[in-house]
């Protein structure tokens, strides 16, 4: 069986053109494997500890070198000769020597890096995708995507107070046949906004991200294209926010409809206006991670109103274990944005998915906004029957080679291939 024979890391660069960690790793029978770690821009406060260099001006204090040494010359020297199919007991030692609940020791962007890495390799090594060695012979459903078309909040620089406004395809019959539907209906869009005279450059997920106020105005566009297209809103194709209601949170109130602060009883009424007026199936983040009282509130509205909404934790569960469980009890939520980086071990996170599946809530398998070439999610998301990926639009080659990992993930399934239902 093949061993860690050595590991090194390397700072790269991501989609927003900030350092970040790669790690490589190398066995005793010559077979190498690497992964690069993302960064997100809207962190909640309960992620995992990202390390940066916070003295190194020649990088403006965001140099990973200091997590980059920890892999050459901590991580490195503890997992040599660690057997490289031991997953498990890999993610478990650096836990331990990192010690700390938030990994703020060895940083969570190093210990990612590794635990990927492994990953790869170990796939590598048996000469199987890494789809198949992650999720074995049951992996065979694709997830259906959840593409972020206008970017607004903190991932662009324009006024729209939503961070993102997404299409789902509804019962598509591949992921193929999914990912067409985007893209006409992104096609659509970028011929409308061209007729507006706004610009259609984009933001960091790869979406559109026009000089609009207004959510409204994004959603009304968004509507059109997909008419436009041909298809249904709501019924082939719907819509999706992630408010990332952090950024717009302040003593108590949320600034989601305008930059005017108002209360919680009013976010929800809006909220509900909208799902009301315009095809919307999931909302992601409506209440900040700590204003759980919200959530739960939100849910319990939702339903005497009849709607099936899928509501997502993202900041909220921050892809922990614990917290995923109290919000399970407290049933604040029935969905799980899943991002790695958030826990900082590839171990950690696949309990997670296991314990919201088991308790009826769905997973989608996420990038962030600074992303990069690394498709690990896209295998991720079909080793763990996720039924969404969320990756940003048709756009940036950093979200797209997500796609077109799928779509090779798909190939290779052939007949067996099925797409995911929600
Ligand atoms: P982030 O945003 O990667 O900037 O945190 C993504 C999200 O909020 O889902
Ligand atoms: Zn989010």
């Amino acid at each position: 069986m093949a061993k860690i024979k050595n590991i090194k890391g390397r700072q790269v660069f991501d989609s927003r053109g900030n350092p970040t960690v790669e790690a490589e790793i190398i066995t005793d029978d010559g077979r190498y494997a690497s992964a690069i770690v993302p960064s997100g821009a809207s962190i909640g406060s309960h992620e995992a500890f990202e390390l940066r260099d916070k003295k190194n001006k020649k990088y403006l204090n965001k140099s990973v070198f200091t997590a980059v040494e920890n892999i050459n010359e901590i991580i490195s020297k503890k997992l040599n000769n660690f057997h490289i199919f031991d997953q498990k007991k890999i993610d478990k030692t650096l836990i331990d020597l990192d010690g700390t609940t938030k990994k703020n020791k060895l940083g969570a962007n190093s210990m990612l890096a590794v635990s990927i890495a492994a990953c790869k390799l170990a796939s590598n090594c048996r000469n199987i995708s890494l789809f198949k060695h992650l999720g074995g012979t049951v992996a065979k459903r694709l997830p259906l995507p959840l593409m972020n078309i206008i970017n607004g909040g903190v991932h662009a620089n324009n006024s729209l107070r939503i961070q993102e406004f997404m299409i789902r395809p509804e019962k598509p019959k591949t992921f193929s046949e999914a990912i067409r539907m985007c893209f006409l209906v992104i096609q659509n869009l970028k011929t409308l906004i061209n007729s507006k005279n706004l610009s259609t450059t984009v933001g960091d997920e790869g979406g559109f991200a026009p000089a609009l106020k207004k959510n409204e105005e994004a959603i009304e566009f968004i509507l059109k294209s997909i008419e436009k297209s041909g298809f249904k809103p709501g019924k082939d194709v719907s819509i999706c926010l992630d408010v990332a209601s952090n950024e717009l949170y302040k003593n108590g109130k949320y600034s989601v409809k305008s930059p005017k602060f108002e209360d919680v009883e009013k976010t929800m009424n809006y909220y509900l206006d909208l799902t009301n007026k315009y095809p919307i199936q999931s909302i992601e983040d409506p209440f900040s991670e700590d204003d759980w009282g919200s959530w739960d509130g939100f849910m319990k509205f939702l339903k005497e109103n009849n709607k099936k909404t899928q509501i997502v934790g993202d900041d909220l569960f921050v892809t922990n274990k614990n917290r995923l469980n109290k919000g399970i009890k407290a049933r604040i939520a029935n969905a799980i944005l899943v991002k790695p980086n958030q826990i900082g071990t590839l171990t950690e996170t696949m309990d997670v998915i296991e314990l919201a599946h088991k308790n009826g809530y769905e997973t989608i398998i996420s990038h962030r906004s600074g992303d990069s070439e690394d498709t690990f999610i896209a295998d991720l998301a079909v080793a763990t029957n996720s039924s969404q990926i969320k990756t940003g639009s048709l756009a940036r080659s950093e979200r797209v080679a997500k796609y077109n990992r799928l779509l090779r993930i798909e190939e290779e399934l052939g007949n067996s291939a099925k797409i995911a239902k929600v």
